[in-house]
């Protein structure tokens, strides 16, 4: 078992307006107005003894910017607020900096409480003291958690362990009391696979499916609850019910060469009591337990369902002088092993809920429509006898005939049971499970269902929607739309490639680059965080780094482009939120795979070993999954080694921030040789072209800029030619190409194309998919006729780039590479022919952005919002700078607007913080 340091906070996110506590010091013209740490919500956990503190910054006017900063921390709300910094004053500190900045204060201790506020001087004044945030420090060595891991080291008479597992809940209890008046009471769980936690009846917290999955082997999370309004005084009693999720997996004896299983469900509980005479004591998980399984929870697994048994609730059981003499005693159980970590990212919250949109008889049972297809499970209502049993069963489709199509799920049954208790009105939904569904079969329902009998669970990572984004094209914004429902629809405590069949796996290719299109739909920063740490526990000792991280699968198939995204990631969540940590965290892990893969795998100056290829390029009959038409493949060779390139030259970038500058030359020489031999094998000068010429084999060395000076044009002609001539205007491109197709179309003076891919609707494209009833999007381009082996109508892979080139290209928000975490925005729309208006907003870490443009006869008009403490260079499509106008005076005379140059068709400005409103004659 390895220690690790691990903070635990509690915290709350601010946005008064103003400074102090209650009553505003003074009235300033700025105001910190967001404070933030790693975590956001309660209850969390951050896993630095230093944390690091964020701030936003509001006020009226333009141009703002942060010249210095204060932090007072302290150790109770009261010296807080009387300006006593006795765990940390940082004095005046002259730094425009308002992200990350560490904690530096005395040492923070085990379960203990911090409290801190912040002020800012700008150029335009300083503001009042912002109102405070608190955190608490969590349990930060193993030797700080007391009692022993307990459970039950073995199934039950009516359980059955297969390749279909039905293993049913534990329940486990204890009663105690609190001897005096209770100050703080905080409640440190980790309950594996999955827990519920209930204190004196009552469900501690609105997370479902916690915690966040890990390789359980090698660290499990935990999660803390201030539950100090839960006790009372004198008797109490704590519950905890715990469910399979991945750790008791779903297909047992089944595979074991490729499904990692780790054991049954178990508990490790600290209830951390502190009275206010400043004793404190500690209930903790031992012998004293009592535990059942023979609850109402006879199932739950999330391949194949749950199934609930309301004759068997047990009322009470979570409250003081519940009889549990019936329940055995708890059995010390095997630990885990690994790390205890405090859980960073989000968990699993009912996001929303939504209504069927129609319900219809089909022979004895009723199919239900949900009007989207989305992941999470249906809450139902319902009426009868004691024993009638309700039966849903969940899928993605309907058949021709009506029924519910269950072909692609392979052999996830996705069914859940429901059996009546027979007391009058009785709801329910499952605890332990999800499905991915639009439909949902309904058998055995006593009388007749209608729509109102049901609602729709949705159910994803607790984060926060920061993104808008809509054009004057109805197809461009139902793609949006989909690609929304698709995001949030696979976030589960780590990005997974689909929530239906009987996978559910997080695959890494998936997210490539799709993890930086999704940040600016959600934020996603402390998933991302996770999921490195994720991929990094999964690397074995000689580097290699799995396809699917955590290794519930174990596909250790060492190629270059799937792993990739341990790179690509890091290089998101700096780029995206300025989040240096990650790259200094994972630098040698990486740099270790990073030489692993050239090590073993090179040849002739080559990359060669490739698994995938173009994963899922349009095949040439509308049947199959993969094509098998060598002109449609891209060579993995060429895939391989043009992906290499690019990653050493992000961490060539890595290196140089890390001061690492040895590293960073032997980085860029090794992208050197390699582009050397690559061109040398793969480039045709006189055709401009690569390889057998596929969009995908001339892309990639367009945009990682392997191609020889001075060629570059031909490339995009080669491209362009196959796209419009061979393609008719169509994608050929699958995983790997689609992740650079829109961006690179729009770098390179195509525009056009991307838009015309982009609002097709005949097939290949997006808007295909939707004119065939998707209402996310689709593994496969030909999703509507593929063989149903592997087809499902829930993943994001195929989005590639095109959520950043909405952003970015469309919209022209862009966070400048050299100034991350937008920093300095680059906004720079394209204008397409078209394409009439676009509007976006994006809650950047540093506050919020907005662009939205219109075009109409001949001119346009563009209104914008740019964060305080950041500038943006604003790319206005005019003739001359002498037609740009802001508000009502000619640009570059008003407050804040600054002329730079004319870049082609465009007057370029370099703008401040504040609203502006800009036309140009075009
Ligand atoms: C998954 C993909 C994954 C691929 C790689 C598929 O089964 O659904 O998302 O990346 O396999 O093999």
């Amino acid at each position: 078992m390895k220690y690790k340091s691990i903070i635990c906070l509690i915290f709350s996110v601010l946005t008064l307006p103003l400074a102090g506590w209650g009553k505003p010091e003074t009235t300033q013209a700025v105001s910190v107005v967001k404070l933030r740490t790693e975590l956001l919500n309660n209850p969390v956990g951050i896993d630095a003894t230093q944390p690091r503190l964020s701030w936003n910054i509001a006020g009226a006017g333009r141009g703002i910017r942060q010249t210095a900063w204060q932090i007072i921390a302290a150790s109770s709300p009261e010296k807080l607020a009387s300006g006593q910094g006795d765990l940390w004053n940082s004095g005046k500190v002259e730094s425009d900096q308002s992200l990350h900045i560490r904690y530096s204060g005395a040492a923070l201790k085990s379960n203990t409480h911090c409290y801190w506020k912040v002020k800012v001087w700008t150029n335009k004044g300083e503001s009042g003291w912002s109102n405070s945030a608190s955190l608490t420090v969590g349990l930060l060595n193993y030797v700080d958690w007391k009692g022993r891991w307990i459970g039950a080291d073995h199934g039950f008479p009516w359980d059955s362990e297969t390749q279909w597992s039905r293993l049913s809940a534990r329940y486990l209890r204890k009663e105690f009391d609190t001897k005096k008046e209770v100050k703080h009471a905080t409640a440190y769980i980790i309950g594996l696979g999955l827990y519920e936690l209930y204190l004196n009846g009552q469900k501690v917290g609105d997370q479902v499916l916690a915690p966040g999955p890990t390789d359980y082997l090698k660290g499990v999370k935990y999660n803390a609850f201030d539950v100090t309004g839960f006790l009372k005084a004198g008797k109490n009693a704590v519950g905890t019910v715990l469910g399979n999720g991945r750790y008791y997996t779903m297909r047992q004896k089944y595979k074991p060469y490729k499904i990692k299983t780790f054991g049954y469900p178990k508990l490790l509980f600290n209830l951390i009591i502190e009275y206010k005479d400043g004793s404190s004591e500690t209930v903790v998980s031992d012998e004293s337990w009592k535990l059942t399984a023979d609850g109402p929870i006879r199932s739950n697994n999330e391949y194949d369902g749950e199934e609930y048994d309301a004759r068997k609730e047990m009322p009470g059981w979570s409250t003081p002088g519940f009889n549990d003499s019936k329940w055995q005693e708890a059995e010390f159980v095997q630990e885990p092993g690994g790390t205890y970590e405090a859980q960073m990212n989000e968990n699993m919250k009912v996001m929303a809920t939504i209504k069927p949109v129609s319900i219809r008889k089909q022979g004895a049972k009723y199919i239900l429509d949900m009007g989207q297809n989305f992941a999470g499970w249906l809450r139902l209502r319902v009426k009868g006898a004691k024993g009638d049993s309700v039966k849903l069963r969940f899928g993605e489709n309907v058949q021709p005939n009506g029924e519910l199509y269950v072909r692609n799920l392979r052999d996830a049954r996705s069914t859940d049971v429901y059996v009546l208790k027979g007391a009058g009105q009785e709801s329910w939904e499952p605890a332990f499970i999800y499905h991915g569904f639009r439909f949902v079969e309904v058998s055995g329902y006593p009388g007749t269902p209608t729509i109102n009998d049901f609602d729709g669970r949705v159910v994803y990572d607790d984060m926060k929607n920061t993104g808008t984004f809509s054009t004057s094209d109805a197809t461009v914004n139902q793609i949006y739309k989909n690609a929304y429902w698709g995001i949030l629809s696979n976030y589960k405590g780590m990005p997974v490639d689909c929530p239906q069949r009987n996978e559910r796996q997080p695959w890494l290719g998936d997210r490539t680059t799709g993890s930086y299109g999704e940040s600016f739909v959600f934020d996603n920063s402390r998933l991302y965080a996770k999921w490195l740490d994720d991929i990094h526990q999964s690397q074995k000792e000689d580097g290699s780094i799995p396809d699917v991280a955590p290794a519930f699968w174990r596909y250790y198939g060492d190629n270059v482009t799937w792993p990739a995204t341990y790179i690509t990631v890091a290089e998101m969540l700096y780029r995206q939120y300025g989040d240096l940590e990650s790259i200094r965290k994972h630098y040698d892990p990486m740099k270790k795979w990073m030489d692993y893969m050239a090590g073993k795998y090179t040849q002739d100056g080559l990359i060669i070993k490739d698994k995938y290829g173009d994963w899922c390029v349009p095949p040439e009959s509308k049947e199959l999954i993969h094509s098998r038409d060598p002109k449609r493949q891209t060579d993995g060779v060429l895939i391989a080694s043009a992906t290499y390139i690019r990653l050493s030259s992000i961490m060539e970038d890595f290196a140089r921030l890390l001061g690492k500058d040895q590293d960073a030359a032997d980085f860029a020489k090794r992208a050197e040789t390699i582009r050397q031999a690559f061109n040398k094998k793969f480039f045709d000068e006189s055709k401009g072209q690569y390889s057998n010429n596929t969009i995908t084999a001339n892309l990639l060395p367009l945009v990682h800029g392997i191609v020889p000076e001075g060629s570059r044009d031909k490339l995009v002609k080669s491209i362009a030619d196959k796209i419009l001539v061979e393609n008719k205007g169509h994608i050929g491109t699958g995983v790997i190409g689609t992740q650079w197709l829109m961006r690179g179309l729009s770098e390179y003076g195509r525009a056009d194309i991307a838009f015309r891919l982009a609002t097709n609707r005949d097939y290949p494209s997006w808007g295909y998919m939707i004119d065939n009833g998707a209402t996310t999007i689709w593994e496969l381009w030909n999703g509507n006729t593929a063989n149903p082996t592997m087809n499902s109508a829930n993943h994001v892979m195929l989005l590639g780039d095109l959520i950043i080139w909405y952003y970015e290209n469309v919209a022209g928000i862009k966070s400048d590479p050299a100034a991350p975490a937008f920093k300095r925005i680059l906004m720079k729309p394209d204008m397409i022919e078209g394409l009439q208006s676009a509007s976006a907003s994006y809650e950047s870490v540093q506050g919020m952005i907005k662009s939205e443009w219109k075009r109409s006869s001949g001119t346009f008009s563009w209104t914008i919002t740019v964060p305080a403490n950041t500038s943006a260079m604003v790319y206005i499509p005019a003739k001359s700078a002498e037609q740009v106008k802001e508000g009502k005076k000619k640009a570059g005379l008003t407050e804040g607007v600054k002329f730079l140059r004319m870049e082609g068709n465009r007057a370029v400005f370099e703008v401040g913080s504040g609203n502006y409103s800009f036309t140009s004659t075009l």
